[in-house]
């Protein structure tokens, strides 16, 4: 079989060294920096020939960081990578795949066009499909893997809160939430969402009997916080216990973190999928089987 190696963008750096370990493969060298006017130089230090090569960028605040990773994963096929798999644990420019206004840009397509022109896979988890089902509809690569981390933000649950209702801001929300609740055994209500903005949110709860239980608010993405904050004050109205809030992937600041404290969650807490202060759930296992049958698929 075919060796294998991984490159590490920054800020992946503790996910690259425990997915080194698990699978026991080489971590690539490079060098990446800034020229002082602000272009980035990229020089590949490790032999790269003929290897399955993995590059580990999760893609939050994408813009910065799509071009060093481009000129990365270019130069590695440059320099005769036998297969580029590109693990990013965040997935963005997601949501606009569609014209909702006139002249409007299809930056999910456009950036999945350009993305697509430098990997052959690409593994990510929760990746925010809408209108697109497959990522593959919009990636023309090999192979495009959506893991998702219900299983973990379930353990972590039944773990840490006693007796939950686990509750979902949107229609969209409710795959993950339902799954969740079916695998440790709790009850699940899903809010109906209307947005009206940016950060302006509508959102309103069916009646339900909260019987004491700790409200769990999940979703993909907090990001604005307003799905979340709209939820928290729904609860305070009504009066139930302090609420957790979970997501995937954490794309807020500390000034939405405490905004969502104030308004009566005990904790926000999220996946790493994206390093953050709010990191509690660790995905990192969830990435080991899928590497392992990829690097047997394309190292033959
Ligand atoms: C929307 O459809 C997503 O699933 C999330 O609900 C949304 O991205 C959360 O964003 P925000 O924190 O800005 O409300």
């Amino acid at each position: 079989m075919r060796k294998s190696i991984l490159f590490s963008m920054p800020g992946n750096s503790s996910l690259a060294s425990a997915l080194t370990v698990k699978l026991s493969i080489e971590l690539g060298s490079f060098e990446l920096r800034d020229f002082p006017d602000g272009e980035s130089y990229v020089r590949v230090l490790s032999d790269v020939k003929d290897k399955i090569v993995t590059i580990l960028c999760t893609l939050d605040h994408p813009n910065d960081k799509v071009l060093p990773l481009l000129f990365l994963a270019r130069t590695l096929r440059d320099l005769g990578a036998h297969h580029i798999c590109l693990i990013a644990a965040y997935l963005p420019y997601l949501r606009q795949d569609k014209r909702f206004k006139t002249g409007e840009a299809l930056t999910s397509n456009i950036f999945a066009s350009l993305l697509s022109t430098a990997i052959d896979s690409l593994l990510t988890f929760d990746p925010h499909l809408h209108r697109i089902h497959k990522l593959l509809e919009i990636y023309p690569i090999q192979s495009a893997i959506s893991l998702h981390a219900n299983l973990k933000i379930a353990e972590w649950i039944k773990n840490t809160v006693a007796s939950p209702i686990l509750i979902g801001p949107d229609e969209e929300s409710e795959q993950w939430v339902s799954e969740i609740a079916t695998s440790i055994g709790a009850p699940y209500i899903i809010a109906k969402k209307t947005r009206y903005g940016d950060k302006e949110v509508m959102l309103s709860l069916p009646d339900f009997n909260d019987d004491g239980k700790v409200p769990v608010l999940i979703d993909d993405i907090i990001s604005t916080g307003s799905s979340m904050l709209a939820l928290l004050q729904q609860l305070a109205r009504k009066g139930t216990k302090k609420s957790f809030c979970i997501a995937v992937h954490a794309l807020f600041n500390q000034a939405v973190h405490q905004k969502l404290l104030a308004a009566g969650a005990e904790r926000v807490i999220s996946c790493n999928t994206i390093t953050h202060f709010s990191n509690a759930i660790d995905i990192t296992a969830l990435l080991v089987e899928p590497l392992k049958s990829l690097y047997i698929d394309y190292g033959k």
